[in-house]
């Protein structure tokens, strides 16, 4: 589907959970967030009938994201049915990383091409004050696992404060040059306050060439990151709940008052 920008709307970032085992500082609150009732997450088929009406409707690349995504009860199981869905061509997750020891190869087995893993930091005693809870070692041994399982190209996101010049950009920069990982530098951003960055070595916060849409883990489909327009897939179905945010898209971000990372999943 094309919108009002002539812009291909092909990808959407599935977030499968608000809850995360991590409370990085630029994403959740150290007490964690008010939890979405648990009725109102969309269960696995509902999802999947989101997923696969938006195939139908020319959607070729979907994204898994969270909070955490791995910490959602049966993930491996929501990757087999999305995985069955004719027509997607690149099927990714965006993960912390702390569980991927254990499921990097149910994943790949279960038909996930890829990952992108969260990496801030190589020192340990840094990686445990930007997550609080994490340790940076269990990243680690989820990164080789990831590789292991053949979800290549395996890439890391290193959110940045304000430069790539700060030491712990430039130990995951050299860290993923060694290990020939893909580092992608996102610059920590404020929904509220409309100041957002592109992503150094990826695609996202580039308005002009926007191909995305988001489905929040309580059913509402996103048109923009830096908006607030959403609609329900429960109230509206997931065909035009879709059709409403393609046709809706902003041709750019500006604030978002009611959204957070840790809904949204970047
Ligand atoms: N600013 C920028 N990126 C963020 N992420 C989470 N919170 C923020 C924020 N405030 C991104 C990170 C992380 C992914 C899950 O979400 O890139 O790797
Ligand atoms: Fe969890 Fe990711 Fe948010 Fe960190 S950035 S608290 S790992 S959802």
């Amino acid at each position: 589907m094309f919108d009002r920008y002539n812009r291909k709307i092909d990808y959407l970032r599935v977030s499968v959970t608000d809850r995360c085992n991590l409370r990085c500082r630029y994403c959740m609150p150290e007490n964690g967030i008010q939890l979405i009732r648990h009725e109102d997450i969309l269960s696995y088929e509902e999802i999947h009938e989101v997923v696969e009406t938006a195939v139908r409707m020319g959607f070729r690349k979907v994204r898994i994201t969270g909070g955490e995504p791995l910490v959602r009860k049966g993930i491996t199981h929501l990757v087999a049915m999305i995985s069955s869905i004719a027509g997607i061509e690149d099927l990714a997750m965006t993960t912390n990383g702390i569980l991927l020891d254990k499921f990097a190869g149910l994943l790949a087995r279960a038909g996930l091409h890829r990952v992108n893993v969260s990496l801030d930091t190589l020192d340990p005693g840094r990686y445990r004050e930007i997550t609080r809870l994490g340790n940076l070692g269990d990243a680690l041994k989820g990164i080789n696992a990831a590789r292991d399982a053949g979800l290549n190209p395996v890439k890391i996101n290193c959110v940045i404060r304000e430069s790539l010049n700060e030491p712990d950009a430039r130990a995951v920069e050299a860290f993923g040059r060694e290990q020939g990982l893909q580092v992608r530098f996102i610059r920590q951003m404020d929904l509220k306050t409309g100041i957002f960055y592109r992503v150094v070595g990826g695609e996202g916060g580039n308005c002009p060439s926007c191909n995305r849409l988001r489905l929040t883990a309580d059913g509402k489909i996103k048109p923009c990151l830096f908006n607030d327009m959403e609609w329900s897939v429960r109230e509206f179905g997931a065909e035009e709940a879709i059709r409403l945010a393609v046709l809706n898209k902003p041709r750019c971000g500006t604030t978002s008052r009611t959204g957070a990372f840790s809904r949204i999943g970047g």
